[in-house]
């Protein structure tokens, strides 16, 4: 594999009135990543965290990876607040119509790391033109808006025609896959190529067997890692 294996939750599976309490439970699993689900009312039906959410559970969890998921009409008005809020990887659609390239390069130029995001309906090569750009492909593996949906495996081939660019193309950027992941699904999404999985539902309600069936390392207990 060229990338560690990470698993990155999602806050927006957790206790809303609770956030806090929710990248504690990552951090205590022994995780670095968390996913952060931007929703604008516009490109997705649904509402969600802005930058000032970000920002505060930056300041009170500064070690944690904050992997920020863009679903916005128009990303490129907000690399900026995202940046300075504490985003660590900003991904961005590549449907919606908005300069992708330029900003890419402003995610970049902020001193951040960059994805690139695929809807389940969008073919991979939309996202090929900047994959020499990016750190990073998100394949989305249900329609953007919600949590708690179930996986589509559209998912799947995408994951493996990703994978065989990469090797291809000579690049290292990481494979992120995105909803509806169960420890039932997530063997399958690795042995595609898939080195990042995001999981909101399955984490806060089993994680401890999502994070068995992905063979990462074991819950924390008492400060030791067992
Ligand atoms: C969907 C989001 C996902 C979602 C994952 O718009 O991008 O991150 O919250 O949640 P589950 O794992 O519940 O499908
Ligand atoms: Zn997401």
């Amino acid at each position: 594999m060229v990338n560690s294996l990470e698993l990155s939750p999602s806050i927006l599976g957790g206790d809303a009135a609770n956030l806090a309490e929710s990248v504690s439970k990552i951090e205590e699993a022994g995780l670095e990543w968390v996913h952060v689900d931007v929703m604008d009312g516009h490109f997705v039906p649904n509402l969600s965290f802005g930058p000032g959410v970000v920002k505060a559970l930056k300041s009170r969890f500064p070690k944690m990876f904050f992997d920020t998921h863009l679903m916005l009409d128009n990303p490129n008005l907000y690399i900026s607040a995202f940046a300075k809020a504490g985003s660590d990887l900003i991904s961005v659609h590549v449907e919606p119509d908005y300069p992708v390239f330029e900003t890419l390069d402003e995610i970049h130029l902020a001193g951040k790391k960059s994805g690139i995001v695929v809807n389940p309906k969008t073919p991979v090569g939309e996202a090929v033109p900047y994959l020499p750009k990016v750190d990073l492909v998100l394949v989305m593996s249900v329609q953007p808006g919600f949590g708690g949906q179930s996986f589509d495996p559209v998912a799947l081939e995408k994951i493996s025609a990703l994978a065989e660019l990469r090797e291809e193309m000579k690049l290292s950027f990481r494979i992120e896959v995105d909803g509806g992941i169960t420890s039932g699904n997530v063997s399958e999404c690795i042995s595609r190529g898939a080195d990042t999985i995001v999981a909101g539902t399955e984490f806060f309600k089993r994680g401890e067997d999502l994070i068995s069936a992905m063979g990462i390392r074991k819950i924390i207990s008492g400060g030791k890692t067992r």
